[in-house]
């Protein structure tokens, strides 16, 4: 499938454009059935994205009681850690609007990772509907929207290069040690990534040039790396990339 890619001129343009992304999709999920469900992206790149959802005019377009917030991954960090990916989203977004505390699901990264994936997992399978076996693609049984960034080796959520992590296809979640710190993380896996009804990536600076322009290469590539097979095993994935970015595309 070939991906739609949309070029933002800046930083601020692409945060403009993926918070309007996702006022759009909340709307359209909640019009079709009565519910939201936002995985959440950690990194830098969102934080400007999640400001403009959690501020007026967009955060008043959102129904956000029936929204639900979950996570791509987590840093094993406690909640408060300036290293938390729950940590941004609290204060970029969560802090700012009502959403019921209840339909905030964080992955515990101050447990054990095992022990928080499991958690996490069981509380993902439990809103999707889906106790046992792979994800079902059925109305209220995926995330809708995921939101994914882009890291210079090709790694998304806490998917790295070579971890045994992108070969799983029965946990939907999984311990991680990633080779950069927090080395020790919690990932959601493939399956549950790419069953999503969406896949947002989004990517900004000169700094990913090198590595969009392998993940969006038509060209067979080996080795593969995460954010590619990720991307090209997703049921519809959308990219925003700023100029800076996508300097190798054009
Ligand atoms: C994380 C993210 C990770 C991130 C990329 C890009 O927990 O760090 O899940 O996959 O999206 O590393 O990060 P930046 O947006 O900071 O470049």
């Amino acid at each position: 499938m070939t991906p739609e890619v949309t070029v933002c001129p800046g930083a601020d343009a692409l945060a403009d454009a993926a918070a309007e992304r996702i006022v759009a999709l909340a709307a359209a999920a909640i019009g079709a059935r009565g519910r939201f469900v936002l995985a959440l992206s950690g990194g830098s790149t969102p934080r400007e994205t999640y400001q403009r959802l959690g501020a007026p005019p967009l955060s008043a377009r959102v129904p956000w009681a029936r929204v639900h917030v979950v996570w791509g991954d987590e840093r094993s960090v406690p909640p408060d850690d300036a290293a938390s990916n729950y940590a941004m989203a609290r204060r970029a977004l969560l802090d700012r609007v009502p959403i019921p505390a209840t339909q905030v699901h964080r992955i515990e990264g101050e447990l054990d990772p095992a022990l928080a994936a499991a958690r996490y997992e069981a509380a993902l399978r439990q809103l999707l509907g889906t106790p046992q076996g792979p994800p079902r693609r059925g109305p209220g049984a995926v995330i809708d929207l995921v939101l994914l960034g882009l890291g210079e080796d090709g790694h998304t959520a806490s998917l790295f290069p070579g971890s045994a992590a992108l070969g799983e296809t029965g946990r939907w979640v999984v311990p991680v040690q990633a080779p950069v710190v927090p080395t020790s993380r919690v990932t959601l896996t493939p399956p549950v990534i790419t069953a999503a009804d969406e896949i947002l990536f989004l990517v900004s600076g000169a700094t990913k040039a090198g590595i969009l322009g392998r993940v969006l290469d038509p060209a067979p590539r080996a080795p593969e790396v995460p954010a590619r097979s990720v991307a090209r095993a997703g049921n519809r994935v959308r990219w925003l990339v700023d100029a800076a970015a996508a300097a190798a595309l054009i």
